[in-house]
């Protein structure tokens, strides 16, 4: 059942459905198209975007962005999946081609017409984000990325405006999903500065090892500086401990510094070293196609309830 409704400061609203115990508004200004839940301590954004974001390489991004996406999508949440990394490994992670071959080059073997629409073309403005998206399940979208990306911080260098080109992007389809996760590269560039404007918060993904919080200053600084200039509502979604092997002494060490300096910020769950995890994108598979019963799914999965339940439902209006 749905039907109009005024809210005195957000305009007119479609309202979508009405449950017992919350009800979600579809909220339409022009352009921008918002989900809102109501429950008896206030309203919060239904959809969350969520930026995976750290400039340090290898720190498990990737990972935690296709598995938490899976997981998501298995409670039942429709959830979109952005590849910004012109590395493209979460694509390749499931299956799809990004036109390069295994060293990361350009792929001998593929012409340029075979390289599917990407997340490129979205930003250089010649298809909408819309026109990209590809579902791998019922619940499970991506928008995956291309070898041409790597061009794109310099092919935008004189777009007025373009640290907000995804945001705009991002904002056309944002009601139809419940979770949109955008797998940003190893650098803190153009690329990453657009995730950061369209998220309402970031994960941050550190490794378990020695320097685990080596440029995490640089990545809070530059956090700062977007929540100041282009993206007011961005928080700090939580910092996530990959890689971790708590039978080292290094590994419960590293773990506890990290706890000492973020505090609350840290998940409760952390992502312990799982073989697993580093097949599976061997298979085209998350973990929870590839093992259900490892140890990776098991922590993905705690991690998601955590998502779900806790620190990323940060509210609006209180
Ligand atoms: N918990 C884990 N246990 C074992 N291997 C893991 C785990 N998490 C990630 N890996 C593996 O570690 C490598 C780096 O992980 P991942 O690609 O997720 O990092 P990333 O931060 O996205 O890297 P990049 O900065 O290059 O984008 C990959 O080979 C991945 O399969
Ligand atoms: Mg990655």
């Amino acid at each position: 059942m749905g039907g109009e409704a005024a809210f005195p400061l957000l305009g007119r609203a479609f309202c979508r459905t009405s449950l017992n115990t919350r009800e979600e508004v579809l909220v339409n200004w022009p352009g921008i198209h918002y989900k809102l839940a109501f429950t008896s301590k206030g309203a919060y954004l239904v959809t969350r975007c969520i930026a995976v974001v750290n400039q340090k390489g290898g720190v498990g991004k990737t990972t935690t962005t296709v598995n938490v996406g899976a997981a998501l999508a298995e409670k039942g949440m429709r959830t979109l999946l952005i590849d910004i990394d012109p590395q493209g490994n979460l694509s390749t992670h499931l299956g799809l081609n990004t036109g390069s071959d295994e060293l990361g080059e350009p792929s001998q073997e593929m012409e340029e017409t075979e390289i599917p629409p990407s997340i490129y073309e979205v930003l250089k403005g010649q298809k909408t984000l819309r026109e990209v998206i590809s579902s791998r399940s019922s619940k499970l979208d991506i928008v995956q990325s291309s070898l041409y990306l790597s061009a794109a911080d310099l092919e935008l260098g004189g777009v007025v405006g373009r640290e907000l080109i995804l945001k705009r992007a991002i904002d056309s389809v944002r009601a139809e999903y419940d979770y949109i996760l955008i797998d940003c590269p190893p650098a803190l560039g153009l690329l990453s500065l657009n995730a950061l404007a369209a998220a309402e918060s970031v994960i941050v993904p550190v490794q378990s090892e020695y320097l685990a919080l080596h440029g995490v200053r640089q990545l809070l600084d530059t956090i700062d500086q977007v929540r100041q200039v282009y993206n007011a509502e961005l928080s700090v979604g939580g910092v996530l401990i990959c890689m971790h092997d708590n039978r080292k002494r290094l590994g419960r060490a590293v773990s506890d510094t990290i706890r000492n300096y973020f505090g609350e910020l840290v998940f409760s769950t952390v992502i312990r070293q799982n073989v697993a995890l580093a097949e599976a994108p061997a298979q085209g598979q998350t973990i929870f196609e590839y093992s259900t019963r490892s140890t990776g799914a098991e922590d993905y999965l705690a991690l998601v309830e955590e998502i779900v339940d806790g620190k990323e439902k940060s509210r609006i209006c209180a």
